[in-house]
């Protein structure tokens, strides 16, 4: 999948986005005024994973519109990045009704016939979790208060998990926390750079820079379940 063109993600992914607004597979289906595929550059480095749509994303079909997705654009205009050159998706493509937490079967259902495919896809070189459904996806068990903005390596890929710029709004105590973890992206991306750069002594071993399994990537602990449930 890593070396599959833009244009054929780009297929793929418009394919995603169809089966998912004629997705019956759970129950959030049936207030579903638009289904929120996702939305961004197929050859994005970058994926921000949120939880799920609100009203305003369910009626535009479109993830992050409403006050959340104001305060998302913000942070990326601090790091010198809009929201065109990063791809944007949710753990549930429907939105929960009255906005409660998706529950275990649908984040289940929905991640398995949907997210984690278009993270094959995509295959970006960050993932960017907000909030604790997304986050729970990548570090199981784990309290978002205490790993906020502690990157994990794992098979050449950065995960980073953020504070929900929904909680960040409720408690702007947590603004400060959030704009240091965001400036940890750019970051990232540098360092996956360095990670896949040949060796000096070795110019032109390689030709197209490493992937996972080579020997200039350091040691990583072997893929988890993705699962939490
Ligand atoms: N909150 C989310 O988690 N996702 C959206 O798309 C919008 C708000």
């Amino acid at each position: 999948m890593t070396t599959q063109s833009a244009d054929s993600k780009k297929t793929a992914l418009d394919a995603i986005a169809v089966q998912v607004n004629a997705c019956t597979a759970c129950g959030l289906h049936k207030n579903r005024t638009r289904g929120v595929p996702g939305a961004g550059p197929a050859d994005s480095e970058i994926l921000f994973i949120g939880e799920g749509p609100g009203f305003h994303e369910d009626q535009k079909g479109l993830p992050f519109v409403g006050q959340s997705g104001k305060l998302l654009e913000q942070l990326l205009a601090k790091i010198g990045m809009n929201r065109d050159q990063v791809f944007i998706a949710n753990v549930v493509k429907c939105r929960p009704p009255e906005n409660r937490d998706p529950m275990p079967d649908e984040i289940a259902t929905c991640t398995s016939a949907y997210l984690f495919k278009q993270i094959e896809i995509l295959s970006p070189k960050v993932i960017v979790t907000l909030g604790r459904f997304s986050m729970g996806l990548f570090f199981p068990n784990a309290k978002i208060s205490a790993i906020h903005g502690k990157v994990k390596w794992e098979n050449n890929r950065a995960y980073l998990p953020l504070y929900h710029p929904a909680a960040v709004l409720r408690n702007m105590g947590l603004m400060g926390d959030m704009e240091a973890d965001f400036r940890k992206i750019p970051e990232l991306i540098k360092e996956h750079a360095q990670r896949n750069k040949p060796p000096a002594d070795d110019p032109g071993s390689k030709s197209g820079g490493a992937t996972g399994g080579d020997e200039n990537t350091p040691k990583e602990e072997p893929p988890q379940q993705l699962s939490l449930f």
